[in-house]
């Protein structure tokens, strides 16, 4: 029988595994809960639901951090798990396609490659796909004939600001701005102004639910604990202040497209501007940050429909149709 293949798309804060043999994507959590430091405790969503909220000797944590592995053990550990539920238990032999950043050292793009060899899960081949052009696939664009693709991805860590072009990535930056700093800022307002300390996880929740919020013209109403009395109190917080904190990270995001804008080469700059941005990734869905692009750059903006998969959906498509084989590429000995 023919291996099976998968395409792995591994976030900082969400893993998407795509499984040739039914057609699907999971999304889990790319967590991992330990206990007393040493034993294995949880994984995937059921980590997460400890995160913030377990007893000192449970430490959950990411073990991809800024787009890249930073905690091998772990992420081989949580790959096995992930690999074996999505098996239904036995792992067959299997082909493996992973998304890798661009803008990273060949060691840290070679860490993902190793990471799949070395978790115990069959892998027979393993191919790299560069993240940006698996977005495009995954967001319906011909990257292959197009000259002068931009893809921005907002994820948890990281926001990718990539141009492509002819399949091939002409420029790609990394910053390290992304759904948590939105959190941060918001937590950081809310403490500033109502003297409240608020979780992660409340902070989270405010900003997904952000446009819900001021379409209905409701404040957001949060738990947290009171600075000075150190009592745990309801506060309701109108949505200005949120979206006020969100700013400034906005605007680094767009900076940071300037700046590529600025060093593309001329001849991409039509096609650029006839498409626009094209924006993907989790957080890229936050009120406002599409309109304030829109307004700062000029250039139209096009959302997409399940930014979280689209990484994952490019892989499927990288996988399911050999006209697209040509941009996955093998770095087995690269490097050493
Ligand atoms: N509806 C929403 N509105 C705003 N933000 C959202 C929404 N849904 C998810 N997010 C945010 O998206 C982020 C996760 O997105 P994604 O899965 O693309 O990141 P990641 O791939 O794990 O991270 P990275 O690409 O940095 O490694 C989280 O910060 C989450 O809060
Ligand atoms: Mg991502």
């Amino acid at each position: 029988m023919a291996n099976n293949i998968f395409g792995i798309d591994l976030g900082t804060s969400n893993i998407k595994i795509y499984n040739r043999a039914d057609d699907s994507v999971m999304v889990e959590k790319n967590m991992i809960a330990i206990e007393n430091k040493k034993t294995f405790f949880a994984y995937g969503d059921s980590a997460f639901e400890m995160y913030e909220k377990a007893p000192g000797n449970i430490v959950a944590s990411y073990p991809v951090s800024n787009g890249v592995i930073a905690d091998i053990k772990n992420m081989e550990t949580l790959l096995k798990y992930f690999i074996n539920d999505i098996s239904g238990g036995s792992i067959k032999p299997s082909d493996y396609y992973v998304a890798v950043p661009t803008d990273v050292t060949e060691v840290e793009k070679r860490a993902f490659y190793d990471l799949i060899k070395d978790a115990n899960v069959k892998a027979k081949k393993i191919m790299v796909v560069e993240k940006a052009v698996a977005d495009g696939l995954g967001l319906d664009i011909d990257v292959k004939n197009s000259q002068g693709v931009l893809i921005v991805n907002v994820g948890y860590d990281t926001t990718e600001v990539s141009i492509l072009s002819l399949g091939g990535i002409v420029l790609s930056r990394l910053i390290k701005v992304g759904g948590l700093k939105f959190d941060e800022a918001i937590r950081t307002a809310i403490r500033n102004e109502y003297s409240l300390l608020i979780g992660g996880k409340t902070a989270e929740k405010v900003k997904v639910n952000l446009r819900e919020l001021e379409k209905a013209g409701k404040p957001a109403v949060v738990y947290g604990r009171d600075i000075v009395s150190g009592l745990p109190v309801e506060r309701e917080i109108p949505t200005a202040l949120v979206s006020n904190a969100l700013i400034e990270s906005f605007n680094t995001i767009i900076d940071s497209i300037k700046v590529i804008l600025e060093r593309t080469p001329p001849e991409l700059g039509a096609d650029i501007y006839k498409h626009g941005v094209y924006l993907t990734g989790g957080a890229s869905q936050v009120s406002h940050l599409a309109g304030l692009m829109q307004k700062s750059t000029g250039l139209k903006v096009n959302v997409c429909e399940n930014p979280i998969e689209s990484v994952a959906r490019g892989l499927s498509k990288v996988i399911k149709d050999d006209n697209y084989k040509s941009v996955a590429y093998s770095i087995e000995g690269m490097g050493r």
